[in-house]
């Protein structure tokens, strides 16, 4: 098992360069299982999670050719025969539940493992199964497997109890290929789901309002395949802004999502940080010190809940005292007990963290949790004063492609190591 060495408290200074978004990536590469033809995926990241996919996409049938640094996936469905996806696969990432739309639009049946709680939450995937059912598919649970059937599934009204993203997505693909119009309202509006429809766009697919709460989709018969870019990771680049912030350093991320970044920059803006935009760079610089905020986190286009664990790490370091409202997870914060080892002032009523701020940290071995609990460790880490080594960071690698290799870039003091 590798681990991550830092020694802190050298401002950052430079430029890093942000990768495709995991979160895109995942369901667009589901999203091939219903192409007729062969799709060439670019600016796909280097990830734990993108390997796992793609082992899922093979055990279905499907032929993959994944060229990690050149970021370059192929993608060839015309294989697809099995439709069960095993336990095995699917208990190391949550994401592979969105096989299932695909596969009951696309072959009639699939029988996929029920993901199981994680870390930070309860995680169910029951707005995916109602939004299924409606449209006509038969869903049963048999010893830890959700087993779908249908014909061809029809189009249908179909309202969210809540925005849920990977429902949002399952249902537009699946919608892709149903009989009829499909509407799906109170759906979820982040990015990764404008991509997802762009591309099912870009390969026949009739989708409008995607981006908006309501999407409206009109089956079609056929996708064909294609060549298709993905968007780049808002976390990744909001992360590395928060390294640069935490390190009181001025740092430039290339290639960055900004049309999607508003409310992390707005934070950022908000704590006293100086910020200028560009059209895919946004610089920082956090040479004064900062003040703590309130944040509370929000279906996009607030703030999302991936960026809550590494600003509070900045939190701690700064000036005053803010809170955090975590409203999406119910167990989303598990790097508070770690930040505290450091020496940060955390405490946690229910869904709310209160950060004083003005803690000198001192390094210290910590464990990661989960991936954007690691991420938070590794920032608080830079901040540190002496070695602090990030234990488990297999969660880490899920989402974050060569994270040591970036910060180093800047001129961090970071190493892996194996345990
Ligand atoms: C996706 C992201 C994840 C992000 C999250 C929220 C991917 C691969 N993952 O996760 O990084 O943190 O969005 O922005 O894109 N819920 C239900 N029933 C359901 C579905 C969801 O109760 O059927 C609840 C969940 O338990 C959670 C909330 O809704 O409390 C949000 O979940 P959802 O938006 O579905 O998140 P994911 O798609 O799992």
């Amino acid at each position: 098992m590798d681990r991550l060495v830092i020694e802190g408290r050298v401002p950052l200074c430079g430029e890093i360069s942000i990768s495709g978004a995991k979160n895109a990536a995942l369901p667009i590469m589901f999203a091939s299982l219903l192409l007729s033809e062969g799709v060439t995926l670019l600016n796909v990241p280097d990830l734990r999670d993108i390997i796992t996919t793609c082992r899922l996409l093979e055990v279905l049938g499907c032929e993959v050719n994944f060229s990690p640094l050149e970021g370059r996936c192929e993608i060839y469905p015309a294989g697809l025969a099995e439709t069960h996806a095993p336990y095995d696969l699917v208990r190391t990432m949550r994401a592979s539940i969105l096989c299932l739309g695909p596969l009951l639009a696309k072959k009639g049946r699939a029988k996929v493992a029920l993901p199981g709680g994680c870390a930070i939450g309860l995680r169910p995937v029951d707005l995916h199964l109602k939004g299924l059912k409606k449209m006509g598919a038969e869903i049963e649970l048999e010893e830890g497997y959700i087993v779908a059937r249908c014909s061809r599934l029809k189009g249908t009204r179909i309202t969210f109890d809540f925005p849920t993203v990977g429902g949002t997505e399952n249902l537009l693909m699946a919608a892709s290929m149903a009989r009829g119009e499909t509407i799906l309202e109170n759906a979820a509006r982040e990015p990764e789901i404008v991509d997802l429809a762009n591309f099912l766009i870009s390969c026949g697919a009739r989708i409008q309002g995607h981006g908006t709460s309501v999407i409206t989709i009109e089956g079609v018969d056929e996708l064909k395949g294609g060549i298709y870019s993905i968007i780049s990771d808002r976390i990744e680049a909001g992360t590395y802004l928060v390294a640069g912030a935490i390190s009181g350093g001025r740092i430039t991320v290339k290639n960055a999502p900004v049309w999607a970044m508003d409310a992390i920059l707005e934070k950022l803006r908000e704590m006293g940080a100086h910020i200028e935009v560009g059209e895919k760079d946004i610089f920082i610089d956090a040479t004064s010190p900062l003040e703590c905020v309130d944040i509370t986190t929000q279906p996009y286009p607030g703030f999302p809940t991936d960026m809550q664990a590494q600003f509070m790490a900045l939190m701690c370091i700064s000036s005053g005292s803010g809170f955090i409202k975590e409203t999406i997870f119910e167990n989303r914060f598990m790097q508070a007990l770690e930040l505290m080892r450091l020496g940060a002032d955390i405490k946690i009523t229910g869904d709310t963290a209160v950060i004083k701020g003005g803690a000198r940290l001192k390094g210290a071995p910590v464990m990661a949790s989960d991936l954007r609990a690691s991420a938070s460790l590794v920032l608080a880490g830079l901040a540190a004063e002496g070695r602090t080594i990030v234990r488990r960071v297999y969660h880490l690698d899920r989402g974050y492609e060569r994270m040591e290799k970036k910060l180093s870039g800047v001129g961090a003091r970071i190493w892996r190591e194996k345990e």
